[in-house]
């Protein structure tokens, strides 16, 4: 777990630019823990939608995925305290109004990709669903620089000028605005396991 005082200043780099990286987010046996749980599940996962209504389309997308949500594994529960840790921490630094998580593994098989995306684009100025900061996970503890797989994350639309290009280490993990932040999954070349986390607001209430 960090220190106040990192976890302060990833938490102003946020606020400022969008997006931060907390290098040891995980530490050996928690990232060891959760390589089990995927082992043991690896089955039952299913490749990824673009999004909810779209067919699946490899070439924009490779990855298989696994909800975590229902999960009694203890790996999966001691990662879900953490998670809302944080989220309350978002909500008293950043003055957010998160109101739960979704979060799932997800394993890049060798050649597979995500191609440059927003998690949760605006329409007409306001954000359209209820996701609004997306945390990245990493679970590779042999990455090696030529196993590509980078999360990029870019300064511009038009993907001229990278902000930050984060190699999807064991421990580490990515946060950024997922309203905001225009990224992609650089090209795997070996099996690149990661959880992706979205904390979201609260659900609108009903008015009749
Ligand atoms: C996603 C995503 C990034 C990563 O699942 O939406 O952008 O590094 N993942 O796995
Ligand atoms: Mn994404």
């Amino acid at each position: 777990m960090l220190n106040r005082q990192a976890m302060n200043s990833a938490l102003e780099q946020l606020a400022a630019e969008d997006w931060t990286l907390i290098p040891d987010f995980l530490d050996a046996g928690e990232v060891r823990d959760l390589r089990a749980f995927w082992e043991t599940h690896a089955a039952d996962a299913r490749p990824a939608k673009v999004s909810a209504n779209s067919a699946l389309n490899p070439d924009i997308r490779g990855d298989r995925i696994l909800w975590l949500e229902g999960s009694e594994d203890p790996a999966v529960e001691t990662l879900f305290a953490r998670l809302h840790q944080w989220r309350r921490k978002l909500n008293e630094e950043l003055f957010l109004n998160l109101h739960d998580f979704e979060a799932h593994l997800a394993c890049y098989p060798p050649g597979a990709r995500y191609q440059a995306h927003i998690d949760q684009p605006r329409k007409q100025g306001q954000a359209e669903g209820r996701r609004l900061i997306s945390m990245v996970i990493y679970l590779n503890p042999d990455w090696s620089p030529t196993d590509g797989g980078e999360l990029i994350l870019w300064a511009d639309e038009n993907q001229n000028a990278e902000r930050a290009r984060i190699a999807p280490r064991a421990g580490r993990a990515a946060l950024f605005r997922s309203d905001l932040v225009l990224h992609e999954v650089a090209l795997a070349r070996a099996p690149r396991l990661s959880i992706a986390v979205w904390f979201r607001r609260s659900p609108p209430t009903g008015i009749f």
